[in-house]
């Protein structure tokens, strides 16, 4: 498949609770980070080969305060301190994009929040390969 979505509330959370009382998030919740810095979300994604994609986090942030974090994939840190800037709602869901090389099978990307008002409220991570518009990424 071109684009593979991963909820957040069925993935590995530390510090952070799954919600569903902010309406458009997709599945059954999203997952609300405890307000600390060092509190995430860890996903699992296959790969069927090494490859290069984009990693598509979808989230809410009703503050006005940027709620950055840091993303790992398979251990390293791919951004140290990504931006996730208010929605103007927590109802009002973005998505924000970064470019990461996958391994063949397992692969795992975490998202850390770096400040003490923890992440925004996380909905999902869609892993796209682009081939479904044939865009070539490289
Ligand atoms: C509010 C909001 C939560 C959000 C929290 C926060 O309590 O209802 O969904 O996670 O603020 O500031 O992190």
């Amino acid at each position: 498949a071109a684009t593979t979505l991963h909820e957040a509330e069925t993935a590995t959370i530390s510090q952070g609770v799954v919600e569903s009382n902010h309406a458009g998030f997709t599945g059954t919740g999203f997952v609300n980070y405890d307000n600390v810095a060092g509190s995430s979300v860890e996903w699992t994604t296959d790969s069927p080969q090494a490859r290069q994609v984009r990693l598509v986090l979808r989230y809410a942030n009703g503050t006005t305060a940027d709620r950055p974090m840091s993303i790992t994939l398979n251990g390293t840190t791919i951004a140290a301190n990504l931006s996730f800037p208010g929605t103007g709602a927590w109802t009002t869901w973005r998505t924000v994009t970064l470019q990461a090389s996958l391994v063949a099978g397992p692969n795992t990307v975490k998202a850390t929040a770096t400040t003490a008002n923890g992440g925004p409220n996380v909905d999902s991570l869609t892993v796209d390969d682009g081939t479904s518009t044939g865009t070539d990424w490289s």
